[in-house]
Formats: C-alpha cells, sequence, structure tokens
C-alpha cells in the first residue's frame, strides 16, 4: 500500500473519509479495520480483473469475507439485481455492525449502497469504485438506486433512479491505480463528470480545477500517470464533498443551486441516453453514447444555452469544447438527431418525475437556476452540438 490522501465529508456524524491513492485495494483489509466489522459482504464487478478481486478480498480475510460477483449494466440497475443482492446479505447473515464493501463501478455501487441500506434496516458500505466516473461522482455523497419500469397513463416507461435512499458511506476507497485496467473510452467518459466540475468550479477559490488548470490533469489521466491522476480525483473529490455538505438530501430550493449544481449538463445528457436512436462517432465508429459522452455534449449544450440568455460569453464554451477534445470527448451528435425530438425527451423527462423543467446553467463565477427558457432557445443549445 502507498501513501493515500484523505478528502473528508463534512456530514457531522455521518461524516466520513474518501482515501484516494494508488495500490489501496491490497491493503483494504488494514484501512477498513477502525470500523470494526466483524463480517464482509464484497459485491465486486465481474469486469473487474481477478487479481485486483482476489488481492482485495485476502486483505479482508478470507474467513471472514463472503464474495458476490456480478456483471451489471443500466438495464440491470433493477429490483431483480436488488432482490440477488438482498438474498446474498441475507444468506450470510451480515449483521448490522457487519460492512458491505462495494467494489465496482457507478451503477454496482448504486444498488449495492441501496441493498446495504435495507439490509437489516441500515448496515454499512464501503463504496471501492473501480471507474473515474464512479471516485469523481457516483460513490461519494450517498446517493443510491435502481431504475423502475413502470406504466404511467397507459405508456411503458423507465425511471431511473425511482427507488432509493440517501444512504451515505461508512468510508470510500479510491485505487487510481485500477483505473489503468479500464478501457480507455470509459476513462474518457470519466473525464466528462471532470469537466463538469471545472465548470462549477469556475470562478471559485482557486482549487486547481478551473477550466484554465486542467489541462495537464487531462493528460496525466490519458496518460496513466497514476501519481498525479490521484491529486485530480481528490481535488474533484473535493469539491463534490463540498457540494454535499452543503446540501446533503439536495433540498436547495429557489435560486440557491445546492447538490443541483451537481446535475449541470445531465437534462440534456439525459434526453441524448433515453434516445435510442443517438449517436456520437468514437474511432472512426458511431456508436450510442455513454453517460459521460453525453454529459461532455451536454456540457456544450448548457453553455450555448447560458450564452443565450445573457449569463455567459461565448468563451465559457470554447473552454468547454477545448477540455472535451483534449479528453478525446465528442463534441457533436452524429445522424440527424432533431432538436425537436430532443426537446420532447427533456420535457418528458421532468413530466415522468412531475416536475417542471429547470436547469442547471454556467456563468463565469459558478452556476445558477433558470426556469424552463422555452423552445426557441432550447433548440438553439441543442444546435450547438448538431
Ligand atoms: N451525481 C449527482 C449527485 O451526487 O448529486
Amino acid at each position: 500500500m502507498t501513501e493515500s490522501r484523505a478528502v473528508r465529508v463534512e456530514l457531522g456524524d455521518a461524516g466520513y473519509d474518501v482515501l484516494v491513492g494508488q495500490r489501496l485495494l491490497t491493503g483494504l483489509g488494514d484501512l477498513l479495520a477502525p470500523l470494526g466489522a466483524r463480517r464482509v459482504h464484497v459485491f465486486e464487478d465481474a469486469g473487474l480483473p481477478r487479481a485486483v478481486r482476489d488481492a482485495a478480498a485476502a486483505s479482508l480475510g478470507e474467513a471472514r469475507v463472503s464474495r458476490q460477483e456480478l456483471r451489471l449494466d443500466e438495464t440491470s440497475k433493477s429490483l431483480a439485481t436488488l432482490e440477488s443482492m438482498l438474498h446474498g446479505l441475507a444468506s450470510n447473515q451480515l449483521e448490522r455492525t457487519d460492512l458491505v464493501v462495494a467494489l465496482g463501478g457507478g451503477i454496482l455501487g448504486d444498488v449495492a449502497g441501496l441493498a446495504a441500506g435495507l439490509h437489516r434496516r441500515g448496515v454499512g458500505v464501503v463504496q471501492c469504485p473501480t471507474t473515474l466516473l464512479a471516485m469523481v461522482d457516483a460513490s461519494v455523497g450517498g446517493k443510491t438506486g435502481i431504475n423502475l419500469s413502470t406504466d404511467i397513463d397507459g405508456r411503458a416507461v423507465m425511471l431511473k433512479n425511482a427507488v432509493g435512499l440517501f444512504h451515505q458511506p461508512a468510508m470510500v476507497v479510491a485505487d487510481v491505480g485500477v483505473l489503468s485496467s479500464l478501457p480507455p473510452r470509459d476513462l474518457r467518459s470519466g473525464l466528462a463528470e471532470c469537466i463538469k466540475h471545472a465548470v462549477i468550479a469556475q470562478g471559485g477559490s482557486g482549487d486547481g480545477l478551473s477550466l484554465s488548470e486542467i489541462e495537464s490533469s487531462i493528460a496525466s489521466v490519458i496518460g496513466g500517470d497514476w501519481a498525479s491522476a490521484a491529486e485530480f480525483v481528490a481535488q474533484n473529490i473535493a469539491l463534490k464533498a463540498r457540494v454535499v455538505a452543503d446540501d446533503e438530501r439536495e433540498l436547495a430550493r429557489g435560486e440557491r443551486p445546492g447538490r443541483r449544481a451537481l446535475n449541470l449538463g445531465h437534462t440534456f445528457a439525459h434526453a441524448i441516453e433515453a434516445l435510442e436512436a443517438t449517436r456520437v462517432e468514437i474511432d472512426g465508429r458511431s456508436v450510442h453514447p455513454t453517460h459521460g459522452e453525453a454529459v461532455g455534449l451536454g456540457l456544450l449544450a448548457a453553455c450555448r444555452l447560458a450564452e443565450r440568455c445573457g449569463v455567459a460569453s461565448g468563451d465559457l464554451g470554447s473552454g468547454v469544447a477545448g477540455a472535451l477534445g483534449q479528453a478525446g470527448l465528442p463534441q457533436r451528435l452524429a445522424g440527424g438527431a432533431e432538436p425537436d425530438v430532443l426537446i420532447s425527451a427533456m420535457r418528458q423527462d421532468k413530466k415522468s418525475q412531475s416536475g417542471s423543467l429547470r436547469l442547471v446553467l454556467p456563468t463565469p463565477e459558478g452556476v445558477i437556476m433558470m426556469d424552463d427558457p422555452g423552445d426557441a432557445a432550447l433548440c438553439d443549445a441543442w444546435r450547438a452540438i448538431l
């Protein structure tokens, strides 16, 4: 195990450390010792190299560990997966004072966190994110959940994260060394959330995350310089930790964005993801975008909308485009997506959540909330990426 840095998520008695470093998983047992659990149940991502998973389990002490392997994608963020996890915890007789370890990407962490929050009315969970996106976003802040396919007004709909809990982890262990096993496209996709953080940090207290400062950090991640990448990951986590500490349950309303700031670009991104026909050009192939690729495009659309609404200049959009280009993320939707179809998908997403369209917009001093700006402005924003 090498040196790690700790970022504190300040939530009073529910506060916790996020440890960031290299080779942390081989020393997981020592890191978790202060939590004092008798037994540990590990939900592990089948896509992660077996040697990494075995080393983590060995460090926890095989005799007290039960392991459950899962191969998940967005379609398996479901009641069926939650049920299988709950059976895993029950059949291994995990007690309230024991621990769940979620070793994997954001989807595994979200469902495992929910299972931990429900088992015996709540057992502690340690999030061990293994993708960049999960490290800088999903594993921190206690959001857990699954999607729910249901029927509204006779129409089948899939509600994202419709069932969930706020269940803060007891600790987060981000071992950046595991990022070397990620496919390059996943790594690049995670960078979109880092660029989002840089936009949120605009005009902030100079924490190394502004758009002009992240260029070398993006190069470190792409180039596999994990020592520098660890610093960058910690900076991103520190930003997220501050936002979560300020508004843990996303209850801020009115002008104050609170935790909603983290949704920057996501209303556009969810529409892109929801439409199966949307495509981006990646390595000469036309493919449906990942969440991170959609977030990157959503950031560009949000910048254009901010410019049109007079709250930002074109420089912000150019800065974001530069960062996306450096991260190798797409800046255009390929193949005939129509603004009106995308706008209805945006409105539908909000309607399914019984809400009206309200967007997070970037400005040079951070983000603001804006009510539905109307179809003409939204159309203009979409055209920035078509
Ligand atoms: N991923 C957004 C949030 O944690 O609020």
